[in-house]
């Protein structure tokens, strides 16, 4: 009897308390995370190393930093976001695409009606009915992931240039536990001219605008500042939404009250653990059905497991752990071909051709790009060989019906003797 009374105590134990939970000793007690949409790693390290980001550099500098913290399939914005705030994965929170309203969840839509999952504001509500927290966002979809009983004191839609300034002001006076702000030029520059000097550009618009916020949370006590990204961009910069190394791996820095100092995170990373590494400094558990966990190693009062403090080598010892530096084989060989054809007033068609091998090198990136040409030659000549006559019939009878029956070619009594009929 004892011993059936202590297994069902431990087994009440392990439901409410989740196994990875750790007590932090000394946590933050603001935290500020700032969503920046798009950020690509290669955009930025460009932006670094032309010293246009400034204060992400100081940031990775002065706190614990990933070049690859995972981000959630399929990588586009709502999922992801929804992770970030929610600390799911898509096959908890229903929100697989950036199309989903909460209403009519597009995943568990057979399943009856999908349960959103409670984001961070409405959990750390809960636990602490006085905390004051604020929300700042471009993009109106962030809306419709808060509850619509926001546990929020404020929210905030409204481009960056307002919302920026606006969030710095509530950190200041409002003196608030939690605060996400959120970028989204980076993102939308990446869209509409691809991974040039223009998006380049908008990455050091975000940087200043990060820095306006460093700035404020610079005025709290023991402040924490994550800095996440909801996805990177394919290879030429121009979209996302596929399984590449450069749109599924994301930025992440974790700065300030009891954060390492310069330290490259070596354990697993999803940006969405950005949730669980707020709640668990302000003192809540994430709850059990919570992918997302609190990453130790970025606390100084918690020591460095023996297997991550050992330096990462490309045969690991401990092969269940993520090297950061070890570049994998489909890095080598991804290679994507872009063409997009303005057609007036349908707008911009795209044609995509994206290859990606397990292994390979260099050389069949070249050959990949080179097939995409002919390819392209073929789809070309065959789309003329179908719509071309009637594409020109249809201009001919647009044009007279612009034209008007006056500029009709004068019918000739010879006409038909000059054409031998
Ligand atoms: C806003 O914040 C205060 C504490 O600063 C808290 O007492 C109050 O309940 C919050 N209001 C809402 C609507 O969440």
């Amino acid at each position: 009897m004892k011993s059936t009374f202590s297994a069902l105590t431990l087994g009440a134990f392990l439901l409410t308390e989740p196994t990875l939970a750790f007590q932090l000793t000394d946590p933050p007690s603001h935290v500020v995370i700032v969503g920046i949409d798009g950020l690509s790693i290669s955009a930025l390290h460009s932006a670094m190393q032309d010293g246009l980001a400034p204060n992400m550099q100081r940031l990775r500098r002065e706190g614990s930093w990933s070049d690859r913290a995972r981000a959630v399939l399929p990588t586009v914005s709502g999922p992801n976001w929804y992770s970030i705030l929610a600390g799911t994965g898509v096959e908890m929170h229903g929100v697989d695409s950036n199309n989903w309203v909460r209403e009519r969840p597009r995943l568990l839509g057979t399943d009856g009606p999908c349960v959103p999952q409670p984001t961070l504001f409405t959990l750390l509500r809960v636990a602490h009915p006085s905390t004051t927290l604020g929300a700042f966002f471009e993009w109106p979809m962030i809306r419709t992931l808060l509850e619509p009983t926001s546990a929020l004191n404020t929210t905030l839609l409204a481009p960056d240039h307002e919302s920026i300034p606006a969030a710095a002001a509530f950190l200041r006076t409002a003196r608030p536990e939690l605060t996400f702000v959120y970028i989204g030029e980076v993102d939308e520059e990446g869209h509409r001219s691809g991974g040039g000097t223009r998006q380049q550009r908008a990455v050091a618009v975000a940087d200043e605008q990060l820095g306006v916020v460093m700035a404020a949370v610079e005025t709290l006590e023991k402040p924490m500042l994550l800095v996440v990204s909801d996805h990177g961009r394919d290879v030429l910069g121009w979209d996302h939404g596929h399984v590449t190394e450069g749109e599924v791996n994301t930025q992440f820095i974790a700065w300030g009250h009891n954060i390492r100092a310069n330290h490259r995170i070596i354990s697993p990373l999803r940006n969405m653990d950005a949730a669980a590494i707020a709640l668990t400094s302000l003192g809540v558990h994430p709850p059990l059905q919570w992918t997302a966990r609190p990453v130790p190693e970025i606390f100084l009062s918690t020591p460095l497991p023996l297997a991550l403090s050992a330096p990462p080598s490309t045969a690991s010892p401990h092969p269940w752990i993520y090297h950061p530096g070890v570049p994998t084989a489909q890095e080598s060989c991804v290679s994507t071909f872009r063409l997009d054809v303005p057609v007036g007033f349908l707008g911009e068609a795209r044609v995509s051709w994206t290859v990606t091998f397990d292994r390979g090198s260099f050389v069949c990136g070249i050959v990949a790009g080179g097939l995409a040409v002919p390819i392209l030659a073929m789809l070309v000549v065959a789309a003329r060989k179908v719509f071309g006559k009637r594409v020109g019939r249809w201009v001919e009878t647009m044009r007279r019906r612009v034209d008007g029956p006056e500029y009709e070619p004068l019918s000739s009594p010879l006409s038909g003797l000059e054409l031998g009929e």
